[in-house]
């Protein structure tokens, strides 16, 4: 799991003013809103005596501790220590990390980590929101599952074939074989488009003409360590492009969200039947994704056998790599030794500014 990137929190519509505790890279957050409808996101864990913020209340733009009442500003820093009475300064080790919060989408999305705002990696965009001629659907899942696998299986340009019984031939066709292609790299991640033969060749008449006649043109590619589309174009004209948000609740819980968008069959009530699709493959993957093993993905690429197909595999694994040596990737290890007397917290931005914190920051890997 890695700090610095932007993770989605919820869905937008889902956070008021009433506190919202929500769980990512194993640290507990809480999310509210402010008198002006802005959402904030601050550590969880109350730096007086480790109260759930989460449990208390929004007043005054500050949320309140349910424990002893201190209330802490959108900022994290706080205002009130109501057993020095009334006007009493709160000390300077009284502020809890405060992260960066965007709207996007219909999502909340916090940059979890403490980079200045000028070096942060971006959302990844969604071009056709709003568009004309686009309409959108919303899911979200969970899986007991690494959100590395479940990135690298979304990636994986072998897999339709076998698990996706409506996008391949279960290895049934002799000239099956995943053609050679070079993946483009960018900033954040890299993509690619590739023409194969689909199943929409052995369904109904109908769908035939509706899908083309089983050649389909995909793609996908990823835009950090938990971010990553698909673009399915079952004729020239008829697309669905799909943008899939991971948030890493732990090491082995992925919470995933994701935002189908079409641009045929535009009728509301077709959003249905879509989001039900969606959730079809969605299980044909996890049930495969859930039991691999190790759970984890392994640290050696010696530790497994792979093949040209895997390209896109090792360029994803070397990036993680990349974002590991420059200090952002979480040290796991010693995470899940901490006694219970321990609680970390991930960093903010304000640490580079104010020196005192009552909690450690998150272990990192050294780079
Ligand atoms: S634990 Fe939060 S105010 Fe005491
Ligand atoms: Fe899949």
């Amino acid at each position: 799991m890695f700090i610095n990137f932007w993770y989605a929190a919820g869905w937008a519509k889902d956070v008021g003013q009433e506190p919202v505790k929500v769980r990512m890279l194993s640290h507990d957050f809480v999310l509210f809103r402010d008198t002006e409808g802005v959402v904030h996101c601050l550590s969880n864990t109350c730096v007086h005596r480790g109260g759930s913020l989460a449990q208390g209340k929004v007043l005054n733009n500050c949320i309140q501790c349910p424990y002893h009442g201190w209330q802490f500003d959108t900022g994290g820093v706080c205002r009130k220590v109501p057993s020095l009475g009334a006007g009493a300064k709160p000390p300077p080790r009284a502020q809890v990390d405060a992260y960066p919060t965007q709207e996007r989408y219909g999502l909340v999305f916090v940059f979890l980590g403490d980079l200045p705002e000028a070096e942060r990696p971006p959302i990844m965009p969604i071009d056709e929101w709003e568009q004309d001629g686009w309409r959108s659907t919303e899911l979200d899942y969970e899986w007991r599952a690494n959100y590395e696998r479940s990135i690298e299986n979304g990636l994986d340009p072998a897999h339709n074939e076998f698990v996706h019984p409506s996008h391949g031939f279960s290895g049934a066709n002799e000239d099956y074989k995943v053609p050679d292609f070079e993946p483009k790299e960018h900033d954040w991640g890299f993509s690619f488009m590739m023409k194969f033969r689909s199943s929409a060749g052995k369904t109904k008449e109908s769908m035939k003409k509706e899908r083309g006649e089983g050649t389909t043109e995909a793609g996908t590619g990823h835009m950090g360590p938990s971010q990553m589309w698909t673009h399915i174009h079952f004729t020239p004209t008829n697309w669905m492009h799909q943008y899939i948000y991971e948030t890493p609740v732990s090491e082995t819980h992925t919470k995933i969200y994701l935002i189908n968008l079409r641009n045929g069959m535009l009728d509301p009530d077709m959003d249905e039947r879509i989001s039900k699709g969606n959730l079809m493959i969605a299980e044909q993957d996890r049930v495969v994704i859930e039991a691999l093993e190790p759970p984890i993905t392994p640290t050696s690429l010696a530790r497994e056998t792979l093949v040209p197909a895997d390209k896109v595999i090792v360029r994803y694994r070397e990036r993680l790599i990349e974002w590991q040596q420059r200090g952002w990737r979480i040290d796991v290890d010693a995470l899940n030794a901490k006694g219970d007397d321990i609680v970390y917290a991930i960093p903010s931005p304000a640490r580079h500014e104010h020196r005192r914190w009552a909690l450690h920051p998150v272990p990192l890997l050294a780079s």
